[in-house]
């Protein structure tokens, strides 16, 4: 059967009310240019995030431009090469975007991989920009200490799993915060978590002050919106918020509320801090040998939810926002 060569464009921006992707058939890729590779695509990243780079509005990275190839990390296979760092056959990830076959200048955000050390697919999760993300904000930015409070939000996704997984490892008392009570069930049991709150079940405010007596030191926030706020109310003095994203304010990027308990930060001292993984892209050697160990041992498990075809890509990408998903969201080629 003929190979088919398949994209998912940027149809319209998020908040239009209507669709905002088309998938294209496309021709074969045309003949490559000095230090470009083509790949052939096995995993696409999906990521709450990409409604920032479908936003127009200035962000860590230029808009994605309308009907242009949707931006996505990927792993790929290179089946042709004009660069002397990736040869045929070698595996890479990087910014490939949402194709099946990518024609990428090898000079770019790229790096190689080992399809022998772990599964391709931990590389779009646990080994990838996810884990990192979770990784390096907990470590980093968080950093708990033993016998200290923390709370993840969206703790059952790609990063909060990653983040409150990590959190455990350092002797604090660890909270995730899921929808469902599957995902809360999870927590406890695949993750050792302390608590678990379905924020789905009730009153968002009681939930915390119960499941955290003495009060918040670390609050990695992945949603925004009234768990941000509720969780303001609980932080103890001179605690860290570790801003990662705000999933609940995507909708339209343009209208994100910001939190109305934000005197909190002044009067118990708090510091909150944001961060992109992309400000750690120095250390990914680090982070990524340190969860591959971790993963090992058996102290750190990756969730991984594939979905096959990059046809169902637009309506993957919708689950995100309605929490159909658990662990790192993957489309497989
Ligand atoms: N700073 C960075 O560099 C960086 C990098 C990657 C990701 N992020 C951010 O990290 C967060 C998590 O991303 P991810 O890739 O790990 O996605 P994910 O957590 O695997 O998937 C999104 C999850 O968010 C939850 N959710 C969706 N809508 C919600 C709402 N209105 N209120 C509360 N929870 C909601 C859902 O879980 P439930 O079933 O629990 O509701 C859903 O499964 C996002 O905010 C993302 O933008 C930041």
């Amino acid at each position: 059967m003929a190979e088919k060569y398949l994209q998912i464009r940027l149809k319209n921006r998020p908040g239009s009310g209507s669709d905002d992707f088309w998938t294209i058939t496309n021709d074969k890729p045309c003949a490559l240019e000095d230090h470009q590779i083509l790949l052939k695509m096995h995993y696409i990243s999906l990521d709450p995030g990409m409604k920032g780079w479908m936003s127009d509005k200035k962000s860590y990275m230029p808009p994605v431009n309308l009907t242009d190839v949707m931006r996505a990390f990927g792993v790929g296979e290179v089946i042709d090469s004009r660069s002397d760092q990736f040869k045929i056959g070698q595996f890479v990830t990087g910014f490939t975007g949402a194709q099946s076959h990518a024609v990428v200048d090898a000079r770019g955000f790229l790096r190689p991989i080992d399809p022998d050390a772990a599964p391709l697919s931990h590389y779009m999760g646990g080994l990838g920009m996810t884990g990192f993300t979770g990784y390096f904000g907990m470590t980093d930015i968080g950093r708990p200490k033993t016998g200290e409070t923390v709370v993840v939000s969206a703790a059952a996704g790609a990063v909060g799993s990653i983040a409150c997984q990590v959190a455990n490892l350092s002797g604090a008392r660890v909270v995730g915060i899921a929808g469902g009570e599957k995902k809360c069930n999870l927590l406890i049991e695949e993750f050792g978590l302390d608590a678990a709150i379905d924020y789905k079940k009730g009153p968002i405010d009681e939930a915390l002050k119960e499941a955290c007596p003495d009060g918040i030191d670390v609050y990695f926030d992945n949603v925004g919106g009234d768990i941000l706020d509720a969780a303001l109310m609980q932080m103890n003095r001179l605690a860290r918020i570790v801003l990662c994203g705000g999933v609940s304010q995507y909708d339209d990027w343009h209208k994100a509320v910001g939190p109305a308990n934000y005197m909190q930060i002044v009067t118990q001292s708090l510091t909150m801090r944001g961060f992109t993984m992309m400000d750690y892209s120095a250390q990914i050697p680090e982070g990524s040998a340190q969860l591959a160990q971790w993963q090992r041992e058996g102290k750190v498990k990756f969730l991984e939810h594939i979905v096959d075809g990059l046809e169902n890509f637009p309506a993957a990408f919708d689950t995100l926002f309605n929490g159909g998903n658990t662990g790192k969201m993957i489309i497989r080629l």
